[in-house]
């Protein structure tokens, strides 16, 4: 399928087939679009977090509205982004750069000296609200990658993110939750799965200057 029809098939998956797994290899796929988004500088300051433990995705449930996606679907996804960049992350990007370009570690100092002058000056908070922003192109990949291999996804941001983050512990690793993407096989009987995709014309998204 190309672009355009997957994004016509998918839709906002509303009750998952708890029976209906999704192979390793699939998450593999969906893994790889989140790994080939563009990021602002190329810094990918995210994770994503794959639960297919049970016992956490019913624990998620209440922490998510009562949204039964979360312990229904196959695998779910957890989008969590950097809680705010630090010298070592700039660095241990850029260091990954130029081994695979085979270029000095010193290639890119101008620009990670600029980077560092301009993010470690910031709080936290704003630093955050950056990599969540990265953190939300990547899981537009995954939402058109999933599309693409016919597989069903919610995605989510209706959950509350510090009880998240306290279930798994991602203040450890330096990580706040951002969006979540249960992944799977729609029920036969999900209200939403028959009907129109409702959007607006494309006359009121564009406009030709
Ligand atoms: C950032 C974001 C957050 C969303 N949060 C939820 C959510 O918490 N629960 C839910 O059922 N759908 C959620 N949705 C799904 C939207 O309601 C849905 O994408 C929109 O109505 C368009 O419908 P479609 O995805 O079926 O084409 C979310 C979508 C996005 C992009």
């Amino acid at each position: 399928m190309g672009l355009l029809e997957s994004s016509a098939w998918r839709y906002a998956t509303k009750k998952f087939d708890p029976s209906k797994k999704v192979t390793q290899e699939q998450v593999d796929k969906i893994i790889e679009a989140v790994k080939l988004a563009p990021t602002s500088s190329g810094l990918q300051p995210f994770q994503v977090l794959v639960i297919t433990d049970q016992k956490i995705k019913e624990q998620m449930v209440p922490m998510s509205m009562g949204q039964r996606q979360v312990a229904d679907c196959s695998h779910l996804l957890v989008f969590a982004a950097w809680d705010n960049y630090t010298a070592e992350r700039i660095d241990n990007m850029y260091q990954v750069i130029c081994e695979v370009r085979g270029q000095a570690p010193d290639t890119y100092k101008s620009y990670t000296d600029r980077l560092k002058a301009n993010y470690l000056n910031k709080p936290a908070k704003e630093n955050f609200e950056h990599t969540a922003r990265q953190a939300y192109i990547a899981f537009a990949y995954a939402i058109a990658m999933t599309a693409e291999l016919k597989i069903d996804a919610t995605p989510m941001e209706g959950f509350i993110n510090e009880e998240v983050d306290n279930l798994l512990n991602l203040s450890d690793k330096g990580l706040k939750s951002v969006l979540l993407l249960p992944i799977g096989h729609h029920a036969e009987d999900d209200w939403l799965v028959n009907l129109k995709k409702a959007r607006r014309p494309q006359s009121e998204l564009a406009t030709y200057i």
